[in-house]
């Protein structure tokens, strides 16, 4: 199977990184164990996103499918993901450490600091020939019970990471959605003020 899905590479407006345009969430992966590799690299890639004040309040579950932690990130996934995601390689739970300011406050950007790591991951991850789906259909209260993780650590995602596989081992209707092309609102509808 070629890595470059035509009917999922997005067309645009403007000209961008083809990683960019051609990156997509599927639910069809194959069987392979994960390149050990490419896992490394797109978990490097997260590393060095940016975040504020370098605070770096990301951090990862990593699940090979195969191993107990695995079982655990996909026993707590919800609804459909239970029938798509454990057929990925590896389920990546992305979490966050609560930090507080000098009163004690909670701080806004942990999760916006996780959000830029995912994306980074994501993006070098397709770079590399891997594909990831985002997930929060899942109960984080399970995740952390079942990884008896610490109060002020948060699990927000969960990411299938794997080779894309065929959308004929789908059910029908996830089967459609591996087919359909994918869309975007206007940049109009974006861009509140552009002056
Ligand atoms: C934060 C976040 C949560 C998501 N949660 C789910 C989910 O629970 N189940 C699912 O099938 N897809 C989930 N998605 C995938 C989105 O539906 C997908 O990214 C979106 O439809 C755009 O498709 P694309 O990634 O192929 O461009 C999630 C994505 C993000 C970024």
């Amino acid at each position: 199977m070629s890595l470059i899905a035509e009917h999922k590479t997005a067309t645009t407006d403007a000209e961008i990184l083809p990683v960019l345009a051609e990156r997509w969430s599927p639910r069809a992966y194959t069987n392979d164990p994960i390149d050990e590799t490419k896992l490394a690299a797109a978990l490097e890639a997260a590393r060095w996103s940016p975040s504020a004040g370098n605070s770096q309040p990301a951090r990862f579950i990593v699940a090979r499918r195969g191993s107990a932690a695995f079982d655990k990130v996909a026993e707590s996934l919800m609804g459909f993901n239970k029938a798509w995601a454990p057929k990925a390689s590896v389920l990546l739970v992305g979490l966050y450490t609560e930090l507080r300011d000098g009163e004690g406050n909670l701080r806004p950007t942990p999760v916006y600091d996780l959000g830029q790591a995912m994306s980074h991951l994501s993006v070098q991850a397709h770079h590399d020939g891997l594909h990831v789906h985002q997930m929060t259909g899942f109960v984080a209260d399970d995740l952390a019970a079942a990884f008896e993780l610490p109060a002020d650590v948060k699990p927000f995602v969960v990411a299938a990471i794997g080779t894309v596989g065929s959308p004929d081992d789908l059910d029908e209707v996830l089967a459609e959605r591996e087919r359909a092309p994918r869309t975007r609102l206007p940049l109009t509808e974006l861009v509140l003020v552009n002056e």
